[in-house]
């Protein structure tokens, strides 16, 4: 699966350079850390939505290269903490910010990231892409608590596995996609639409992302961690409900018990691809993307909607 990157190529590489521009530092060591940041840079995915919701609803212009420069910089920042939080030494096939240079550290970074998005929207009168914007990290926040309250009560409620990932993902797809619209639109309702669609990519962005977990390719992050930090995701999450019943405790034993044994989480995942879980994630995944799918479809066909299907193929479909 190829990303659709010819259809934004020009963009993607302003882009780059602002985004670089905008992170950059005269503190020695936060300007060390940052070149980092921009050298094990990611597949901006985030940027992507910006500029393909751009350009189906307008024109590029300054407000949603800032747009795209804030949704990478808060995804950063989030990562940054991210790895401190799930205790995480690997990202994006390297070393963690939080494996190289700590917890005080890292949790600094992230804010100097945050800062450095606020300004360069207020610097530029951005309030409604702020705004947009900072709705997401509120919902970032949101979420990744109640993951963390419901992983100590091991939550088995698909409902708010949903809550927390539309919460902790989805929020920040669709700020993207409503950030890149309302740049060049100005249109509250279209901006909702592009917000909707997002909303479900990245709800099938993330189910993606649970299912890496499982997998024993090499995704550039550590696998098998879930289970390990008693996080309990829609694979699991059927499983529990739908096993025998002794079946079911002891993998519930296991989960809180031993969770750092290997070939006790090894026996815990093959029960969830006996039980047809990672069957059932996939199903639930390409559901909400078939969502995003209809809603692209109200848009009049074109190059640009094209490259956007091909975008949400590549979510449900890649590699890492
Ligand atoms: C990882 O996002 C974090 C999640 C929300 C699961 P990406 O997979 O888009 O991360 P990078 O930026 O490409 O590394
Ligand atoms: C990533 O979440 C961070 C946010 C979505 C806020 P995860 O912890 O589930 O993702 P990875 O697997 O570390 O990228
Ligand atoms: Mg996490
Ligand atoms: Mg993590």
């Amino acid at each position: 699966m190829q990303l659709p990157t010819s259809l934004i190529k020009d963009e993607l590489k302003i882009f780059e350079a602002r985004f670089k521009d905008a992170v950059k530092s005269h503190t020695p060591m936060l300007d060390r850390i940052m070149r980092y940041v921009v050298k094990r840079k990611g597949k901006q995915l985030r940027p992507m939505f910006v500029f393909l919701a751009a350009r189906l609803c307008g024109t590029v212009n300054d407000s949603t290269y800032r747009a795209a420069s804030l949704v990478e910089i808060l995804h950063t920042a989030t990562l940054v903490h991210d790895d401190v939080v799930d205790d995480s030494l690997e990202r994006r096939g390297f070393f963690s910010v939080y494996a190289l240079w700590k917890n005080k550290v890292s949790v600094l970074v992230g804010d100097y990231l945050l800062a450095k998005g606020l300004l360069l929207s207020l610097d530029h009168n951005d309030y409604e892409i702020l705004h947009i914007l900072s709705t997401a990290v509120r919902k970032m926040s949101e979420g990744e608590l109640l993951q963390m309250e419901k992983s100590r009560s091991l939550n088995l409620n698909e409902d708010i596995y949903f809550e927390i990932i539309r919460n902790k993902t989805s929020s920040l797809l669709a700020s993207a996609c409503a950030a890149g619209a309302w740049s060049t639109s100005n249109d509250k309702k279209i901006t909702e639409k592009m917000r909707l669609f997002g909303e479900n990519i990245g709800t099938a962005f993330q189910i993606k992302d649970d299912l890496f977990d499982y997998s024993t390719n090499n995704v550039g992050k550590p696998t098998g961690n879930d289970i390990k930090e008693k996080k309990l995701t829609l694979p699991l999450i059927y499983t529990l409900n739908n096993i025998d019943k002794e079946s079911r405790s002891k993998m519930i034993y296991i989960i809180k018990n031993e969770n750092k044994k290997k070939e006790k989480v090894q026996f815990v995942i093959n029960k969830v691809i006996e039980a047809g879980g990672i069957t059932y994630a996939e199903e639930k995944m390409n559901f909400y993307k078939l969502e995003a799918m209809n809603i692209l479809k109200e848009f009049p066909e074109s190059e640009i909607r094209t490259g956007m299907e091909e975008l949400v193929g590549y979510v449900t479909d890649r590699k890492y």
